[in-house]
C-alpha cells in the first residue's frame, strides 16, 4: 500500500509541469485539505520545494538530491506485489542489513538502500568507499531455492542487466569486467557483491549488493581511488536524478530476478554478455590464490567461470580471481 507521501509525489510527478489541486489530492487520499497541507510541510522539511497557489494547488519545484524513500517509490514504474523497500540514513553495510533482515524472516524480495555506509564492503573483504550521500549503496534480498553453482551466473546476469539499464539511463554504454566490475572508459563506476547462505545443496537466501558512483565529485575520492574510479555524473557531464536512478535500478533488478528465477534468461544473457563483456579476446593477468595466470580470454562456461587460453593454447577455467588487462590490451 503506497503511503500518503508516495501518493502525493506520484501525482505531482505525473502532472509535471502542471499543477495538482489540494482538493484533488485530498479526495485521492480521503483526507482534508489541511491534512494535505501538513504532508506538504513535512515534505518541505525533507528537502522538497513546492510552488503553491490558492487557485491552482501545488507544483513540484525542487526535489532532494539525496535518497528519499517516498520519491524512489513514486518513481517506480512496476512494483511486484510483495516487494518492500527500506531507505536508511546510515548503516554499517546494506548487504549486512539485508542479511540480518533475512535472518529475522522478512519476506522477499526486498531492497535496502542507504545514504551512507560505515562499513561498506567489496570483494576480498576490501572496504567500499561509502561516505558520499550522492552515490548509491543498495542490496537486494531473495530466497531463490537454486543450487549454489548458479550464483556466479546470477551476478553476471545482474551485471549485464545493469549495463543495459545504465546505457539507457545515461546514454553512454558501460561494460562489465568479469566478475563484478561495471566500468566506463576503463574506470570503475560500480561494483557488485553477491553473498548467500547455503543449506546442504541449495541456496537458502541471497543478497545482491551494488555500489554505484553516481554524483560524487572527483575531489571527494581518496587519492588511491581517484585514478581508478569514475562517477556517472563525470561521464554524462551533469548530475543525475539519484531517486529516479534508484527506481530504475530497482525495476531492472526485480525484472532480471524474475527471469533468472524462471530460468528463461539464457538466450538473453548470451546476447547481453556479448554486448557488454569487456574481456573477450583480450590478454589479461588473473590473480587467484596468490598466483598470476596470463592468457587471452576466450569466454565463459555454463557456471560463469572465466575461460583463459594460455600461450601454449591450453584452456583454463577460473571460478574466481582478480583480472587486470595486460598493458598492450
Ligand atoms: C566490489 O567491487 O568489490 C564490490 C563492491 C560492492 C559494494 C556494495 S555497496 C552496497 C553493498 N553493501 C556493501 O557493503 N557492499 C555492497
Amino acid at each position: 500500500m503506497p503511503n500518503a507521501d508516495q501518493v502525493i509525489l506520484s501525482e505531482l510527478l505525473a502532472r509535471e509541469p502542471n499543477w495538482v489541486s489540494g482538493a484533488a489530492l485530498a479526495s485521492r487520499l480521503g483526507v482534508s485539505r489541511v491534512a494535505i497541507w501538513q504532508h506538504m510541510e513535512k515534505l518541505r522539511a525533507a528537502g522538497f520545494t513546492f510552488e503553491a497557489q490558492r487557485a491552482r494547488g501545488y507544483r513540484l519545484k525542487l526535489r532532494p538530491s539525496f535518497l528519499h524513500a517516498a520519491l524512489v517509490e513514486a518513481h517506480l514504474k512496476v512494483r511486484p506485489r510483495h516487494f518492500t523497500l527500506h531507505v536508511l540514513d546510515v548503516v554499517d553495510s546494506t548487504n549486512d542489513e539485508a542479511a540480518r533482515q533475512l535472518a529475522a524472516g522478512r519476506p522477499t524480495p526486498f531492497a535496502v538502500l542507504a545514504r551512507k555506509q560505515t562499513r561498506g564492503r567489496g570483494r576480498f573483504g576490501r572496504a567500499w568507499h561509502s561516505e558520499s550521500s550522492l552515490n548509491l549503496y543498495s542490496s537486494f534480498a531473495f530466497r531463490p531455492r537454486v543450487s549454489p553453482e548458479r550464483m556466479q551466473t546470477f551476478t553476471l546476469w545482474m551485471g549485464v542487466n545493469l549495463c543495459e539499464m545504465l546505457a539507457n539511463f545515461t546514454g553512454v554504454a558501460p561494460g562489465i569486467k568479469w566478475p563484478n566490475d561495471l566500468l566506463f572508459k576503463g574506470r570503475k563506476a560500480g561494483g557488485m557483491l553477491t553473498e548467500a547462505r547455503v543449506d546442504s545443496d541449495q541456496i537458502r537466501d541471497l543478497v545482491f549488493g551494488l555500489g554505484l558512483n553516481v554524483n560524487s565529485p572527483r575531489d571527494e575520492w581518496p587519492s588511491d581511488l581517484a585514478r581508478r574510479a569514475i562517477s556517472l555524473a563525470e561521464i554524462t557531464g551533469q548530475p543525475l536524478d539519484l531517486n529516479r536512478l534508484a527506481a530504475a535500478l530497482i525495476g531492472r533488478v526485480l525484472l532480471a530476478w524474475q527471469a533468472f528465477a524462471e530460468g528463461d534468461h539464457l538466450e538473453r544473457f548470451a546476447d547481453l554478455w556479448h554486448r557488454y563483456d569487456l574481456l573477450r579476446g583480450k590478454p589479461i593477468v588473473l590473480l587467484e590464490g596468490g598466483r598470476r595466470h596470463h592468457g587471452v580470454v576466450s569466454g565463459l562456461d555454463d557456471e560463469g567461470a572465466l575461460l583463459l587460453r594460455d600461450a601454449s593454447g591450453r584452456s583454463h577455467r577460473f571460478r574466481a580471481g582478480e583480472v587486470t588487462l595486460e598493458k598492450s590490451a
